[in-house]
């Protein structure tokens, strides 16, 4: 495989509205997604397999009887800690299931059970007798236990930075911020749950294993299988032609993964069926860790920051560290001479935390952008002008140019846009009817991420048109319309000459559909193939040649701190006698590059909206810490925002092209549209009612 140096490209395709190039797949119910493979593939006569999960936060399973499951009509295996199959490797303790009887977590794993139909798999694994010596467990995040340090915070963050001397600028300041700030567990809830199918053969002699599973990442999940089964990575082979969402929680192998592919291993080569239910997502599949963010803010009398400390105590699992990197737009957002942040975990016998939609950036923003709007109240400040005050000339901490940091243009327009002009200044100053009303301004940001070891493949067919292959996942997004219109503006023809192959780990390798990186990431290696291909072969190629190559490195991507930017502008009102809160109207504008296609990505960024409106007013997974385990385990117990909440959201975006960061333009979308909004509609609260909520959900009971 070669090497491209990438050069931008002409804008035909791209930019505009595309229709979904498997919408009517999608639309006709012909897309066919994980659990739904069968007898399509030549896959007749599956198993069923349905996961039996702890019922205790800690200590070891004694002893697994299976005797009257396998009496059950229809029940074939049932498999625990002492027969499954044995693993090579098993660092990753999420993954690693049922080599030893420990029990980390309540909802673990303990045992799997399999079945001639879905039916007879859950009747079964109810009939499993499990009994354990069980110990005392900590599932409780407390300022007194979130003690641990981290050697890093995701993406390789630093744990902990520090620069001038914060608490002599804020015994100095004039104006001080020093409050805490909570947000609570949330879970991803992908309208498709978690689902695999894996059937296991042999080639040349060597096993294999073939999945369909819904994942944001096929190669990301051969890479996590293949050590710990004792395979190469040519031995898996992982497909996900459609997903029904992620936000995260598919962004890598959860425990589930493994268990259909260890229980595939004891069929003889029958396929097994794993369809994860929206109750069991809640213990296995992932969630954002509740965040305590204590914040000090130091400023002079007109507002401009001296000081900034943002302490994050979060938590993490026994069994796997995750460490949210929540302060991390904290390092970059403000201009302050002193800044200190830090990230502290506890460790509790608790399900593994991971990736929900902007880790990170979603929580430590709520934090920090009401923070920004207690400042402009005690300063007397207009939000917007205090951000405009405390805009950095570059990214504070590591002294590099911003790519095109346009935060101000989206706070600005957004204001023009929202009616911003003659707001009281004064809280409790609007009443219409029973209803107080307010409105209110935070900030958004997002980092512009794109992958290494992405690569793609473009071949000359015999009618004129272009195969054109990568591994990466289109999980809802539009990414399959998207980079059709990459790869005809790169190759220089019609959006119908593409026929695009993806969502297979035998197609060249892509990274993860996260970290609002996919586009840019596999874009940039469809412009490198398609660019070396025309350089060797011209624009009339004979059919049937092709090109794989994947992006060289590019200099500007160390030499500028490539972030997106955005403002969001919320209307709340609280009824002044129940303190029920709804939010008429919200929008976003946003500084994102080039937006490749305006439906998708407008429906991008307004989903992150809808999101953190959800966040702000709904979203709460409730952990009972005498058992150890969430207790609000579906959608009629955790609430997401439905349709009747959602009232009038707009999103748009400056009319940009970034042509450092991509040879596209574009950066990412898909999880800018959630920073910041929850604070938006606290600090519209706010200005609602005079009463500050400083902890997520901002329900009624804070208002009465
Ligand atoms: Mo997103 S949480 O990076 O899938």
């Amino acid at each position: 495989m070669t090497e491209q140096q990438t050069r931008p490209i002409e804008a035909r395709s791209m930019g505009t509205d595309l229709r979904r190039v498997d919408g009517v797949e999608k639309v006709t119910g012909r897309a066919t997604y994980a659990f739904e493979h069968a007898a399509s593939d030549g896959l007749a006569d599956p198993l069923h397999l349905w996961l039996v999960q702890s019922t205790v936060a800690k200590g070891r399973v004694v002893d697994v009887d299976g005797h009257a499951a396998l009496e059950h009509a229809g029940v074939v295996a049932v498999i625990d800690h002492t027969t499954a199959p044995r693993l090579d490797d098993t660092t990753n303790g999420e993954l690693a299931i049922l080599q030893d009887g420990a029990v980390h977590f309540r909802g673990q794993i303990v045992a799997l059970v399999l079945a001639e139909t879905p039916e007879a798999a859950r009747e079964g694994a109810a009939l499993v007798h499990v009994r354990y010596d069980a110990e005392p467990h900590e599932a409780e995040l407390r300022e007194d236990n979130a003690t641990y340090e981290p050697d890093e915070v995701n993406a390789g963050q630093a744990t902990d930075t520090a620069e001038g001397d914060v608490d002599a600028a804020l015994a100095a300041a004039d104006v001080v911020v020093d409050a805490t700030y909570r947000t609570p567990y949330e879970h991803n809830n992908p309208i498709e749950p978690h689902a695999t199918l894996a059937w296991w053969g042999e080639e040349d002699g060597r096993p294999t294993l073939t999945m369909y599973d819904s994942t944001q990442g096929v190669h990301g999940v051969v890479q996590s299988l293949f050590p710990m089964l004792g395979l190469e990575p040519d031995q898996v082979r992982v497909r996900a032609p459609y997903v029904g969402g992620g936000f995260g929680s598919k962004g890598e192998a959860h425990a589930h993964v493994m268990a259909a592919a260890l229980a595939a291993r004891t069929t003889d080569g029958r396929p097994v069926k794993l369809a994860v239910t929206r109750q069991q997502m809640f213990a296995l599949t992932g969630y954002r860790t509740a965040t305590i963010s204590h914040l000090r803010l130091g400023a002079r009398p007109d507002g401009t920051l001296t000081a900034i400390e943002h302490a994050v105590q979060e938590q993490t699992s026994a069994v796997r560290e995750y460490a949210e990197q929540s302060a991390s737009p904290t390092r970059m957002m403000y201009a302050a001479e002193n800044r200190r942040t830090s990230h502290r975990l506890a460790r509790l016998d608790v399900a593994v935390p991971s990736w929900m939609r902007a880790p990170g950036e979603m929580p430590g923003m709520v934090a920090l952008e009401i923070a920004m709007d207690e400042l402009a109240v005690a300063a007397g400040v207009d939000p917007i002008d205090l951000r405009v005050r405390n805009e950095p000339e570059v990214d504070p901490e590591t002294g590099k140019p911003f790519n095109d940091r346009r935060l101000i243009e989206c706070l600005r327009r957004g204001a023009d846009r929202f009616g911003w002009a003659g707001r009281p200044t004064e809280p409790r100053a609007t009443v219409d009817g029973d209803w107080w009303v307010g409105t209110g301004v935070a900030s958004s940001t997002y980092p512009a991420m794109r992958m290494p070891g992405n690569a793609a493949r473009v071949r000359s067919l015999d009618d004129g048109r272009y195969a054109v292959a990568i591994g990466a996942v289109d999980i809802g997004t539009g990414a399959r319309t998207v980079l059709t219109q990459i790869a005809a503006d790169a190759l220089g023809v019609e959006a119908d000459a593409i026929a695009l192959e993806i969502a297979d780990s035998s197609l060249p390798p892509a990274s993860v559909a996260g970290g609002s990186s996919g586009t840019s990431s596999w874009g940039t290696a469809i412009v490198a193939a398609a660019q070396r291909f025309r350089a060797d072969h011209g624009d009339t190629p004979d059919p049937g040649v092709e090109t794989t190559a994947s992006a060289a490195d590019d200099p500007a991507m160390k030499e500028y701190a490539f972030h997106s930017f955005g403002a969001v502008f919320a209307e709340t009102r609280v009824h002044r006698w129940t303190g029920e809160i709804r939010v008429p109207r919200m929008l976003g504008v946003y500084s994102v590059g080039r937006v490749v296609n305006p439906t998708t990505a407008r429906s991008q960024l307004l989903g992150g909206l809808v999101m953190g409106l959800s966040a702000a007013l709904f979203e709460e997974s409730y952990r009972d810490a005498r058992f150890g385990h969430v207790v609000t385990q579906d959608l009629a117990t955790y609430h997401v925002a439905s349709h009747a909440d959602v009232l009038g959201i707009e999103a748009e975006w400056l009319e940009e092209s970034d042509d450092r960061f991509n040879p596209m333009g574009s950066r990412g979308i898909g999880e800018i549209g959630i920073v910041g909004t929850a604070a938006a509609v606290a600090n519209a609260a706010y200005h609602a009612t005079g009463v500050r909520v400083r902890s997520l959900p901002v329900t009624a009971d804070h208002f009465l």
